[in-house]
């Protein structure tokens, strides 16, 4: 695939205008399209203002910057993606929207032309099944703001062609990502093997064991995680975090692992939505700054009991991840390093103690509550008794 290939980008909302800037800063003429003229106009003037200010800060040079601006075509009628050799949808997560977009597409493109969907939550099988040739469609996961994260999870469907995922993956090399290859199931790696990190501090919570500024604070300055759960959960917005929990849940036929909190349902019926309605677990200023005040002095026990928790459910998530073969242990760690920032990957956080401490960490959780959603993961069991390391 050379830098000549036409690259369509579908819906011109957050994420595809985000793509379509990767794209055609990789040297693609590139096709951003959407139904609704205002969308690509808005999109059209933010990649603009985007270009403008990579420029003013040094990041591009001028001539630079206007040649990718030039290279991108605003489009509101599907036929314009006709001569593209890669289109990448990005609208509306709702299945039977997609399924009639493929369906188009798959008509109008050349045999060779590769399909990608940047759904997030959906199955990638169930959209290439609106394809009569579903072997050319793979999921390509792109993280917010795509055009700074580094991250794409490569998702190919049950029908799809290794050959068309082979391409995707070094597309994205080139492209300057760093993909991450992962089976078609809910969440893919991120949103499964992170959902603990909100879940277990919520838990926490609950059980009154600290209060959320506490735990934010001991997952920062012990953990070493960039941003606490909960004003994670506030950056989020708790609508769209919930959003993703349920559906996580839902999708693994209400796994008790995965289950929601009526604290996290309950701040999205109070409207309390997180950043973008001036409060969420935290209330924030006109600014956006956080009303919490200084930052409390957690004891070290207390701390350290706390990230200890979170850590254990994460690293079961990663570890029951790699047993059911959903991606690589590499591309397990590489996933919650480059597309969520954490501090380290969570095998080699795991490594660092043993799978046997970790195991006896879950073992006291389930003895304690008698909860499946504490169960340890086969492999955590299995490498624990043959003091195994991940890595
Ligand atoms: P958005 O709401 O910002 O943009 C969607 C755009 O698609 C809108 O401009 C809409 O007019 C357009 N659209 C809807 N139906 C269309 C159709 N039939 N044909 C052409 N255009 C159509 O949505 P956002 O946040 O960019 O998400 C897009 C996709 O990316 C979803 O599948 C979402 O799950 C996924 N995603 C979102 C992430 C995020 O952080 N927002 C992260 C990773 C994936």
């Amino acid at each position: 695939m050379s830098d000549k290939m036409i690259v369509g980008v579908i819906g011109a909302g957050t994420m595809g205008s985000g793509i379509a800037q990767v794209a055609a800063q990789a040297g693609h003429p590139t096709v951003l399209f959407d139904t609704r003229k205002e969308a690509v106009d808005k999109a059209m003037t933010g990649l603009q203002r985007t270009l403008d200010k990579l420029v003013e800060k040094g990041k591009l040079e001028a001539g630079t910057a206007k040649a990718i601006g030039d290279r991108i075509t605003p489009a509101t009628e599907i036929k314009a993606l006709a001569g593209c050799g890669l289109v990448i949808e990005a609208i509306v997560e709702d299945l039977a929207v997609k399924k009639k977009v493929f369906a188009e597409l798959d008509a109008l493109l050349s045999s060779d032309a590769l399909l990608a969907t940047n759904t997030s939550s959906l199955s990638v099988t169930a959209i290439a099944a609106a394809c009569t040739k579903p072997g050319r469609v793979v999921g390509l996961h792109f993280f917010n703001p795509a055009p700074l994260m580094p991250l794409v999870e490569v998702v190919p469907g049950v029908a799809t062609d290794p050959r068309a995922c082979d391409a995707a993956r070094l597309l994205m090399t080139a492209w300057g990502k760093v993909p991450v290859t992962c089976k078609d199931t809910p969440g893919f790696i991120v949103n499964r093997v992170a959902r603990p990190y909100y879940g277990e501090s919520i838990r926490l919570y609950e059980e009154g064991v600290a209060d959320m500024a506490t735990i934010d604070h001991a997952l920062k300055t012990i953990g070493g995680f960039r941003m606490g759960p909960f004003e994670l959960m506030d950056l989020i917005g708790n609508d769209i975090n919930f959003t993703v929990t349920r559906t996580v849940w839902e999708s693994f036929f209400y796994e008790p692992r995965y289950r929601p909190s009526f604290t996290q349902q309950r701040m999205v019926e109070a409207g309390w939505l997180g950043r973008k309605t001036g409060r969420g677990y935290y209330i924030y200023d006109e600014k956006g700054q956080s009303a919490v005040g200084a930052a409390p002095s957690v004891a070290p026990e207390l701390g350290a009991r706390i990230v200890e928790r979170v850590l254990a459910m994460l690293i079961n998530e990663a570890a029951d991840a790699l047993h059911l073969g959903v991606a690589s242990k590499e591309d397990i760690d590489l996933a919650m390093t480059k597309g969520v920032n954490y501090p380290k990957g969570l095998l080699a956080w795991a490594d660092e103690k043993g799978a046997a401490h970790w195991l006896s960490v879950l073992d006291a959780l389930q003895a304690e509550f008698g909860e499946d959603r504490y169960r340890p993961s086969p492999l955590l069991r299995r490498m624990a008794r043959n003091a195994q390391r991940f890595h």
